[in-house]
C-alpha cells in the first residue's frame, strides 16, 4: 500500500501555494494524501510554517507536542516542519521538539521528498539554505510539479522575497531578497493552467508593483503590462493579485486593472497605519494623505471597485493622536473590509528592539477593538449597498453550514450564499443579491453563463 501524507498550512498564499508544491512533490515520489480530515493518520506529517505573528510560532509548538505522542506509538511517522518559522528558528525546531524528522526552509521547497527519503535512511536532517539560487528555476515555486486542491482556480508566483525593509516585518528575513520570475515563463505558466481548464489566477508576490525592478539582462516588463498579458489569457476569466505595496501603485497598474475586463474590481492595498509619524517609523514610504490619493485614484478609475486593506495597532511609541490619525484615515478610505492585527514584536526586526516604546497591551486591544467598529461600519455599508444588484458569481461549492446553499465569489471577492440545484465549483453564473450579512450576501440564481472548464477531480483532503 502507498504510503500516505498531509500537509497541515499556516500563515499566506504564498505558503498554501508552497503547500501545493510540496504535494507535488510528494505524490510523484509515490505518496497518497490521506483519505479523510485526520491528518495523524498519515505515515508523513508536513507542517508549512508561519512566524509573521507570534501566535504562528505558539500554535506551530502546540502541533508538534500532539504529533510526539503520536510518534511514540508509530516510530514509522515522520514529521517535517517547513516554511518561514523553519528558515527563522532552524536547529531550535529539533532542540525543542526532538522528534521532527525533518526541517526545510523557504529555499529548498523542491527538496521535500529527497530530504524526508534521506532522514528515512540516515536520519533527522535540518537544511535550511540562505538564498534561493537565482539560476535555480526550482527555486520559483509554480515550478514544480503541483497538486492543486480547486480545479478552477490556481495561484501563480511572480516573484518571491521583498526589498523593503518594514520595521514590523520578518518577511524579507526568512524569504530573502526579492527576485522576479521572467514574464514569459508567467504567461507559459497561465497559458498551461489555462489549457487545464483553470479559469481564475491570482498573481502572488511580497510587492507586486515592484515585480520586474530587479531584473537585469532580459528586457522585463513591470507589473501592469505583466497584468494586461496575463489577463488576455484565453480561456482565463479572472484575474486577482496580491499583495501591492501603496508606495509602488502606480497610475500604469491602475489604468491596466481599469482596461482589462478580467482583473477583478478588487485592490487590496495594505495601510498598516494611518499616522504619518508611525508610516515614517515603519519605513512605509507614504503618509496618510498619499494613500488617501491613491485609493481614490483607484476608485476614479476603475468601476465598482471593493478597496480592503491590512492594519496594524499598537506599533511601537504609538500614541493616541497616532491611532486617531489610524482611525481617521480608514473612515475615509471606506474600506470594504481590512484584517486588522495587534502588534507582534518579531525577533530580528526593527521594530522589535524599541522596548521602551512598547504600548500597554490594554491600550492595544481598547485601539484594536476601536478601530474594529470603524471598519465594520464601511465594510457593512459596502455589503448593504449589494442588494438589489446582479452580481456575477464563481460556485465555490455548497455552503459550509447550510448544504441547501450554494456558495459562490463576487468580482469584488465577497461571498455569496444563494439558492440554486447544486453547480459544479467553478461554474460562472449570475445571482441577485437579496440581503447582506456583515461578511457575506444572500441570494438567488439568476442565470448559468458558463460551465467549469477543468474535469472534475476526486476530492482529496490535503490537511
Ligand atoms: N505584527 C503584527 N502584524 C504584522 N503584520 C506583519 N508583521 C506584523 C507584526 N510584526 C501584518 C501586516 C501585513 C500582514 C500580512 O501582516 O499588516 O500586511
Ligand atoms: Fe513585509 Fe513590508 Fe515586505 Fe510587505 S513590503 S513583506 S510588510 S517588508
Amino acid at each position: 500500500m502507498a504510503r500516505t501524507y498531509a500537509i497541515r498550512t499556516f500563515g499566506c498564499q504564498m505558503n498554501e501555494h508552497d503547500s501545493e508544491r510540496i504535494a507535488g512533490l510528494l505524490e510523484a515520489d509515490g505518496l497518497v494524501p490521506v483519505e479523510g480530515d485526520d491528518d495523524t493518520l498519515a505515515d508523513v506529517v508536513v507542517l508549512n510554517t508561519c512566524c509573521i505573528r507570534e501566535n504562528a510560532d505558539n500554535k506551530l509548538y502546540g502541533h508538534l507536542g500532539h504529533l510526539k505522542s503520536l510518534k511514540d506509538r508509530r516510530p514509522d511517522l515522520q514529521i517535517a516542519v517547513a516554511g518561514c518559522l523553519a528558515q527563522k528558528d532552524r536547529e531550535a525546531i529539533r532542540e525543542r521538539a526532538p522528534h521532527v524528522d525533518v526541517v526545510f526552509g523557504t529555499h529548498n521547497v523542491h527538496r521535500a521528498a529527497e530530504l524526508l527519503q534521506q532522514a528515512a535512511t540516515t536520519g533527522p536532517v535540518t537544511e535550511i539554505l540562505e538564498e534561493t539560487v537565482l539560476e535555480d528555476r526550482e527555486a520559483f515555486p509554480s515550478a514544480l510539479p503541483t497538486r492543486r486542491d480547486v480545479g478552477y482556480a490556481a495561484w501563480v508566483t511572480i516573484q518571491i522575497g521583498c526589498d523593503n525593509k518594514c520595521a514590523f516585518c520578518i518577511v524579507p528575513a526568512v524569504r530573502g531578497p526579492e527576485i522576479s520570475r521572467p514574464v514569459d515563463d508567467i504567461v507559459a505558466e497561465v497559458e498551461a493552467l489555462a489549457a487545464d481548464g483553470v479559469t481564475e489566477v491570482t498573481l502572488l508576490g511580497q510587492n507586486v508593483n515592484s515585480f520586474g525592478r530587479d531584473g537585469a539582462g532580459q528586457p522585463r516588463p513591470l507589473f501592469a503590462p505583466l497584468l494586461r498579458a496575463v489577463g488576455a489569457v484565453e480561456g482565463i476569466r479572472r484575474v486577482r493579485y496580491t499583495s501591492p505595496h501603496p508606495k509602488d501603485l502606480r497610475a500604469d497598474t491602475i489604468a491596466a486593472m481599469a482596461e482589462t475586463p478580467t482583473v477583478c474590481e478588487h485592490l487590496h492595498l495594505p495601510l498598516q497605519s494611518g499616522s504619518d509619524r508611525v508610516l515614517a517609523a515603519m519605513h512605509r514610504g507614504y503618509t496618510g494623505e498619499r494613500y488617501l490619493a491613491k485609493v481614490a485614484a483607484a476608485r476614479a478609475a476603475i468601476d465598482d471597485l471593493a478597496v480592503t486593506t491590512d492594519i496594524i495597532v499598537g506599533f511601537p511609541g504609538e500614541t493616541d493622536d497616532d491611532f486617531a490619525d489610524t482611525l481617521a484615515v480608514a473612515a475615509e478610505a471606506r474600506f470594504d473590509g481590512a484584517y486588522t492585527f495587534i502588534y507582534s514584536p518579531r525577533p530580528g526586526t526593527e521594530a522589535a528592539e524599541r522596548v521602551d516604546q512598547f504600548v500597554d497591551p490594554a491600550v492595544v486591544s481598547e485601539r484594536y477593538e476601536r478601530l474594529r467598529v470603524v471598519i465594520d461600519r464601511s465594510a457593512q455599508a459596502a455589503y448593504a449597498e449589494r442588494v438589489g444588484r446582479v452580481e456575477e458569481v464563481v460556485v465555490e461549492g455548497p455552503s459550509r453550514t447550510n448544504p441547501d446553499l450554494t456558495t459562490g465569489r463576487t468580482r469584488q471577492n465577497r461571498l455569496v450564499h444563494f439558492t440554486a440545484e447544486p453547480l459544479r465549483a467553478g461554474t460562472l453564473a449570475t445571482v441577485e443579491i437579496t440581503r447582506a450579512g456583515g461578511h457575506s450576501l444572500r441570494g438567488e440564481l439568476r442565470e448559468v453563463l458558463a460551465a467549469p472548464r477543468h474535469r472534475t477531480r476526486i476530492p482529496v483532503v490535503a490537511g
